[in-house]
């Protein structure tokens, strides 16, 4: 199913702002292909590329990635090196194309455990696609929900204590202000493929309201037609807020 053919099987006019997807199921995708997990990764590679590409040409604003995790340092050093090398591989191959899409990436997390080296590609990324003025795909990187949220409010205790602000004055926005998703709207959508119905830690706070969708495909395989059927089910949930149905 693509552009060309066939109707789209949702409106076209109520896109969600904001899709988060945690990229889950790269190791199975392999081991049931009898490949090493890092094939795996490697092919969860180019499903992230399509599907920032498919989100833009739908229209949607903001694409989050749980890419790695703050707990994702429990796997063996070689798997976490070759995550790390094919991170390096895919912001130097394919930084230029997202630019040319007006693709803006920015990385969402504690970047200062990674190497020299891809820190230095990470700001060079920065540095090219913030020109861009369309999708912004936000990398969650070494991230970890309660990571973000503990870290917002040790700059509220640092602010209280430097007499910038006091204790009763926080409020959700002094919060909010504080963490890497600052200027960004909650996910309307959170996708999570590969058969797992948890968070694993994913945007704790952002998430309150979003809609959760979650499917067995793995991500390596989650194309087109998954992205179709996930937004077409996001339009059929009715979301009150805590308040009644409209
Ligand atoms: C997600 O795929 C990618 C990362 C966590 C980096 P996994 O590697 O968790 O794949 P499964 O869940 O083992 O299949
Ligand atoms: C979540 O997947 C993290 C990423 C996709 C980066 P995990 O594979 O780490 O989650 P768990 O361990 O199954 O909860
Ligand atoms: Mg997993």
């Amino acid at each position: 199913m693509n552009k060309e053919t066939g109707p789209l099987p949702f409106d076209k006019e109520n896109i969600p702002r904001h899709i988060a997807f945690v990229m889950d199921g790269n190791g199975r995708w392999a081991q049931k292909r009898g490949l090493p997990r890092t094939a795996g990764h490697s092919a969860g590679s180019e499903s992230f590329h399509k599907a920032a590409e498919i989100l833009a040409e739908l229209g949607v604003r903001h694409m989050t990635v749980y890419a790695f995790s703050t707990e994702n340092w429990k796997r063996p050093l070689e798997e976490v090196s070759a995550i790390m090398g094919l991170l390096e591989k895919y912001l130097r191959r394919s930084i230029r194309e997202l630019v040319e899409n007006n693709i803006r990436l920015d990385f969402w997390g504690d970047l200062s455990p990674l190497s020299p080296k891809l820190r230095k590609l990470i700001d060079q990324t920065d540095e090219l696609s913030k020109q861009c003025t369309g999708m912004q795909v936000h990398v969650c990187l070494n991230y970890g929900g309660r990571d973000e949220i503990l870290r917002a409010a040790r700059a509220l205790a640092q602010d209280c204590l430097e007499g910038r602000l006091s204790p009763e004055d926080i409020g959700e926005k002094e919060l909010e202000g504080r963490m890497y998703s600052h200027d960004v709207p909650p996910p309307d959508l959170l996708v999570r493929p590969g058969g797992e119905m948890r968070i694993s830690n994913f945007l704790l706070w952002e998430c309150a309201y979003s809609e959760f969708y979650f499917t067995d495909t793995l991500w390596p395989d989650f194309g087109r037609e998954e992205i179709y059927k996930a937004i077409a089910e996001f339009q059929k949930r009715n979301r009150r807020y805590g308040g009644l149905s409209r």
